[in-house]
């Protein structure tokens, strides 16, 4: 369930309309709605009740400052994976004791930073990288809290560019090589074995995978307890999917989720972490972009919109689909056409969709791209000097800009010349 819902025929951001924000802000935007972060994320906090739990937002998917606050404030913890990210969330006002950080690459000076400003926990993924931290933390004279992440080797079924937990993707440890790993962590200076992590790939829709990976770290945990390791928290990763379109079958609900997570681990008696980014962020964002033209092609219509593959390229990077919607609902009875939906940039990938029925639109016209709320932003780009597009928070009846548009001149301002020209 979402907050953008149409009223008296006009697409509404809880109760401000999306019509009134584009005409102050300009298009294309994105728009986030506070009521649907929050109950996204009350979702699992209810889901993981009665368990020692905190629920870590990936933040990945979505890194505005002001969404920080918002489910900092719900309570939540943040999951990090790069410098950039940590000091976000620490200028967002985040504790170092609610920050796991996460990521295959993490360098001595990222490490640095975090054990100097505050961490709860590093997911380590390597050998390498332990022995890296090992000497950070020394060098220090701290000891970093770390867990290990471990690979089960299991099919998260989900598209190939974000599945993570089979043998041959780049993540965490063989789970078949764990015992070992963790002895040698625990023969290393500045380490604090606190416990196990997995996350097998994003946007997963069936539970199987996920029921899998944690039946392994369950076992995984009761013989790293016997060989004396200290394994009191278990962080089990994010990927639950969301719902893309209104046609599709609804994926698992995060209680049915909550209630795997306490039948495979919850005997063990740790704590437990989790690390969703899009099934809190993702529904909880649109993106709204004007129609320039619609044009007549040789065997179809074409539908040019103000917005591009720079600004959203999930659709160009993995075939996703997003439901387009009109900002102003069609009267019962309007006609239908069908479109392809495409951006102004000089790619035929710039594509958004191909075929979709709409009700008719003309130029000037505002669409909806629905479930934009996570990895849209964050992941926009330049790409033909196309300036990042704005932010836009709703709370109730208020709206406000939380990354504004910059101005061409801002942008070029970026680039600076060599001293020879
Ligand atoms: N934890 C770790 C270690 C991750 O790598 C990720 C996502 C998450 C948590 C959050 O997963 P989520 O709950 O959001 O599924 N750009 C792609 C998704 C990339 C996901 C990367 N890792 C997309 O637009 O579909």
């Amino acid at each position: 369930m979402d907050h953008f819902l149409y009223k008296d025929g006009q697409l509404q951001a809880e109760d401000v309309a999306i019509a009134e924000i584009a005409a102050t802000v300009g298009t294309p935007f994105y728009v986030y709605s506070t009521a649907t972060l929050v109950r996204h994320f009350q979702l699992f906090d209810d889901a993981l009740d009665g368990l020692p739990h905190l629920v870590c937002f990936a933040m990945k998917s979505l890194s505005n400052q002001a969404v920080i606050k918002v489910l900092a404030e719900a309570g939540a913890g943040m999951d990090v994976v790069s410098g950039g990210e940590y000091a976000r969330v620490k200028a967002a006002g985040v504790p170092g004791d609610r920050i796991v950080f996460s990521g295959v690459g993490k360098t001595a000076d990222e490490m640095r930073m975090a054990l100097t400003g505050g961490i709860r926990q590093f997911n380590v993924e390597s050998e390498p990288e332990m022995q890296v931290l090992s000497r950070v933390a020394t060098e220090l004279g701290v000891e970093a809290p770390i867990t290990i992440r471990v690979n089960p080797d299991v099919d998260a079924k989900t598209h190939a560019k974000i599945a993570t937990g089979k043998s041959e993707n780049k993540f965490g440890i063989p789970i078949s090589r764990a015992r070992e790993v963790y002895a040698m962590a625990a023969a290393l200076p500045g380490l604090k074995i606190i416990g196990i992590d997995v996350h097998i790939g994003s946007q997963l829709t069936d539970l199987t995978p996920f029921e899998l990976a944690y039946q392994k770290v369950a076992e995984l945990t009761e013989q790293l307890r016997a060989d004396g390791h200290t394994i009191d928290r278990l962080d089990l990763g994010g990927g639950l999917g969301i719902p893309y379109s209104t046609s599709n079958q609804a994926p698992p609900l995060p209680s049915d989720y909550g209630a795997l997570i306490k039948r495979t681990v919850g005997h063990l008696g740790c704590e437990i972490e989790i690390e969703p980014g899009r099934m809190i962020s993702g529904n909880a964002g649109l993106m709204v972009s004007e129609v320039i033209y619609v044009k007549d092609g040789e065997d179809r219509q074409f539908l040019i919109i103000d917005a591009a593959m720079n600004d959203l390229i999930r659709p160009a990077m993995y075939d996703a689909h997003h439901d387009i919607v009109p900002v102003v609902e069609a009267e019962p009875g309007t006609d239908k056409a069908t479109y392809d939906i495409v951006g102004p940039v000089c790619e035929s990938g710039d594509t958004f969709a191909k075929g979709r029925d709409l009700p008719k639109v003309q130029a000037g016209d505002l669409v909806a791209f629905r479930s934009a709320g996570a990895y849209g932003a964050v992941m926009a780009s330049e790409y033909n000097s196309r300036p990042l597009i704005p932010e836009v928070l709703v709370h109730e009846d208020q709206f406000a800009v939380i990354r504004a548009r910059p101005t061409f001149d801002e942008m070029i301002a970026r680039d600076t010349l060599p001293s020879w020209m």
